[in-house]
């Protein structure tokens, strides 16, 4: 009330200044002398308008019999009166007032140019009657969702295992609302029980991430006012290099070519290489060639060495190695010799094929020295036996009683050896026996 009856005296004065100085114009008509005629009145309401910001915009207030009574237009919020007939009182701008001449004052318009946020609010139309006309409209400010960058989170690097909190600040009008999804469109894990393709809220938090948790986050914020904005916050979880070795044990016989594979995970992305026994790095050459490809997802490698017309001193340990900055493995794989595919007889291809299986192999391996002579003669075995084999049918059978078992405990696997030397023998006697028979043949 104290309001109106302020602005009931300023627009009194405003109207005495504004009859004074603008015209010479004798009819100044003083309200109190226009008792007859009718009071003025609104004809019709303030339209509510909803803009977004930036625009212009125009309410109107249309009034009868106005007189010499004056239309004021005030911000009800803001306690602030904008214009008085045809004076902006504001110091804003932004704001001017207009009527329209030809139907004698009856609608009054006021203007506001690049609608701003905090223009938003009730608008009076005032008429300076004894007491107070009134009447309001609304203007509904209207701003698209926009992410503050300051106060949401950006890329972040963490280390496994630990708890994140991504936050996500918008502003707008209406208040934005804020989600969060995947890049990828895969399901967030907020913690071991829970996980969602979307989350709502300011702030997203995981417990212990996971290096399945990494990759780029989306903060989408929303109101009902287009476009619709977001923020791509990407998560890197780091790691220590971790070793997958498919094949640990690799049987090659000599004068092939061998590839080895070791499957790495690392974040950031680990050096990875491969060494032999004496831990000296192995390089390309036309020995070797080392292959590297990135996996799915892409902290995995996937290495692989091929060693071209393996020798003897190819067999042993080699190794490969994984280095990143939150640490470092190796895995050791070994290179022994095998027994070359061979045409022989199917039932020994069958046997032989026992002595090529890694389990059957591991204690010869274990029981050897890589580059002693002794340690090639004992794995050659089966080799000799396929000559002897394909010559002497007896020693076949014998053969293939002793291998029937797949895999041998260690005892039989030695009296096995043993077994071989017999066989040796026996085909020394009997070569023996074939050449007197010859050489006695011949004499006669
Ligand atoms: C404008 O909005 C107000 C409040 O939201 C409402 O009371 C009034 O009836 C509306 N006026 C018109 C003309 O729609
Ligand atoms: C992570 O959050 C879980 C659950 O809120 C809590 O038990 C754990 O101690 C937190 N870990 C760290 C490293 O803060
Ligand atoms: C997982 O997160 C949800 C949401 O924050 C919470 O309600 C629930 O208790 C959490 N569960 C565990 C096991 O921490
Ligand atoms: C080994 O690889 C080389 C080059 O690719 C090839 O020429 C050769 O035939 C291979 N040897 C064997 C036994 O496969
Ligand atoms: C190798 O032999 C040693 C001594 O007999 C034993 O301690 C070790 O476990 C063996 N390793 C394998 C892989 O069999
Ligand atoms: C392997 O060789 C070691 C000596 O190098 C020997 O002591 C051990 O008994 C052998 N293992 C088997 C299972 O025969």
């Amino acid at each position: 009330m104290v309001l109106q009856n302020y602005i009931g005296a300023l627009i009194l004065l405003v109207s005495f200044l504004a009859s004074l100085g603008v015209s010479s114009n004798s009819n100044v008509i003083i309200p109190s002398t226009n008792v007859i005629t009718e009071e003025p009145e609104f004809t019709e309401v303030i339209e509510n308008v909803t803009v977004p910001a930036g625009r212009n915009v125009k309410l109107a207030c249309s009034v009868k019999n106005l007189g010499s009574y004056k239309v004021a237009w005030m911000h009800f919020e803001q306690s602030a009166i904008l214009t008085v007939h045809n004076h902006v009182i504001t110091r804003n701008p932004r704001i001017s007032v207009t009527h329209d001449k030809h139907d004698k004052y009856k609608t009054w318009f006021l203007h506001i140019a690049n609608v701003q946020e905090e223009d938003k609010g009730r608008y009076m139309c005032q008429i300076n009657t004894v007491t107070a006309k009134t009447q309001f409209g609304y203007v509904h400010v209207v701003v698209p969702p926009n992410i503050d960058d300051s106060l949401s989170s950006s890329d972040i690097i963490v280390r496994e295992n630990s708890n994140v909190t991504l936050k996500c600040r918008a502003h707008g009008s209406p208040q934005p609302t804020i989600k969060w999804k995947r890049d990828d469109n895969s399901k967030i894990n907020i913690n071991k029980s829970l996980s969602v393709y979307e989350w709502s809220g300011d702030v997203l938090e995981i417990t212990k991430i996971s290096r399945l948790d990494m990759g780029a986050y989306l903060c989408i914020a929303s109101n009902t006012v287009p476009p619709s904005v977001s923020k791509k916050i990407k998560v890197s979880v780091d790691f220590s290099p971790m070793l997958q070795i498919p094949h640990q044990l690799v049987g090659v016989p000599l004068n092939y070519n061998v590839t080895l594979e070791c499957f790495t995970e690392a974040h950031p992305t680990s050096l990875n290489y491969w060494t032999r026994d004496d831990g000296h790095m192995i390089h390309d050459s036309k020995k070797y060639k080392t292959e590297q490809s990135v996996g799915v997802p892409s902290y995995r490698t996937h290495m692989r060495l091929t060693i071209y017309n393996v020798q003897h001193s190819d067999y042993g340990t080699i190794k490969c190695v994984a280095k990143n900055p939150r640490g470092e493995t190796d895995g050791t794989i070994r290179l022994y010799l095998s027994t070359p595919p061979t045409s022989a007889p199917v039932p020994t291809v069958e046997n032989f094929q026992d002595w090529s299986d890694p389990r059957s192999d591991i204690n010869i391996v274990n029981n050897t020295t890589i580059n002693g002579h002794n340690h090639y003669n004992s794995i050659h075995v089966p080799d000799k036996n396929i000559k002897q084999l394909s010559n002497l049918n007896e020693i076949d059978k014998f053969e293939r009683k002793s291998t029937e078992k797949a895999s041998w405990p260690i005892e039989e696997r030695f009296n096995h050896a043993n077994h071989c030397r017999k066989n040796s023998n026996l085909v020394l006697i009997a070569t023996l026996v074939v050449l007197i028979i010859l050489q006695i043949s011949k004499f006669k």
